[in-house]
């Protein structure tokens, strides 16, 4: 029987704008279309799980407006056991306004707000859930501390971990966090911030990875968007094609990726047929709009990769 994923990360309400190009500082621009959904990374690759048919359960922090109460609900529909996602009073939950452009590139600020209140031991009560699954998923849009504490449980008590860097932190992660971790997976602009460089310097991918590899980390797994991804552990390293689409909004792809991943992952799939799977997933989702939204359920991915290798 597959096991449990865990997800110990952030939830966003995604403020989602279609606009035909960014507007210039100081400009107003008409945009052509607006639209607003559940997100946040935490949330997002939790969601893509379960929709594939995963066990999942979350541990996070919501605000005490309605935001919160669409979020928990959501939780629910998607059979994810929310039990340890608690309100904060007086605080509000967290908030992504994204821009979109034609092409489907996007920009994206989040104004973290309740995520930013799960401290490290407020996942003690949680120790059970960490305990008893087979993966553990972390992303760094809640505190360092808390991700480094988590990291820690499930490590301590045997559970894979899974560590999506993502936002690239401003500094140096904590000492130790990269030995904890088994599954890195980020994208080049992150993989380049970790190797200590600037976000969009030229890197060579696989160097930069067995790079992280030598710190500690387990595997790394890069998505290179239109160029696939890269497998990179002590085995050498794999290529994961990429599946071509026409993208309308990329925005999550990289969640639904590691969601999918996961899934795979935890229902029993070698890592490269996961990743494999991963890749079609989000793919799948960079055809539609919005952010879950945009994820599949497991018929219609099915459907999907049924059409991808006719
Ligand atoms: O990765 C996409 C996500 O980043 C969005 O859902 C937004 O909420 C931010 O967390």
């Amino acid at each position: 029987m597959a096991g449990r994923i865990v997800v110990i990360g952030s939830n966003m309400i995604d403020l989602v704008t279609y606009a035909r190009r960014m507007p210039e500082r100081g400009e107003t621009l008409e945009a052509e279309r607006f639209q607003s959904g559940f997100g946040g990374k935490g949330a997002n690759q939790a969601v893509a799980a379960a929709l594939l048919g995963s066990e999942v359960a979350m541990i996070g922090r919501v605000g005490d407006d309605d935001f919160a109460t669409g979020t928990l609900a959501n939780f629910v529909r998607h059979g994810i056991d929310a039990t340890h996602v608690a309100r904060v009073p007086g605080v509000a939950s967290g908030v992504a306004p994204i821009l979109v452009e034609p092409g489907g590139e996007n920009r994206i600020l989040i104004a973290p707000g309740a995520n930013a209140h799960l401290l490290p031991e407020d996942l003690l009560p949680a120790r059970g859930l960490v305990e008893g699954a087979a993966l553990a998923i972390f992303q760094l849009e809640i505190r360092t501390a808390t991700v480094l504490a988590g990291l820690e449980m499930a490590r301590k008590a045997g559970v894979a971990t899974l560590l999506n860097p993502a936002p690239a932190p401003d500094g140096p992660l904590p000492e130790g966090m990269l030995g904890l971790v088994d599954h890195l997976v980020l994208n080049q602009s992150e993989l380049a911030i970790l190797s200590g460089l600037a976000p969009d310097a030229e890197i060579d991918v696989i160097d930069a990875a067995n790079g992280l590899l030598a710190r500690g980390v387990g595997r790394v797994v890069v998505t290179l968007g239109a160029r696939g991804a890269r497998l990179v552990g002590p085995e050498g390293v794999a290529v994961i094609a990429p599946v071509p689409v026409t993208a309308l909004d990329t925005t999550g792809a990289g969640d639904a990726f590691i969601g999918a991943f996961a899934h795979f992952l935890v229902s029993g799939s070698s890592l490269e047929t996961a990743l494999a799977a991963a890749s079609r997933y989000a793919a799948l989702s960079v055809t539609r709009p919005g952010t879950q939204s945009s994820y599949a359920d497991r018929a219609s991915f099915a459907r999907f990769s049924a059409g991808a290798a006719g």
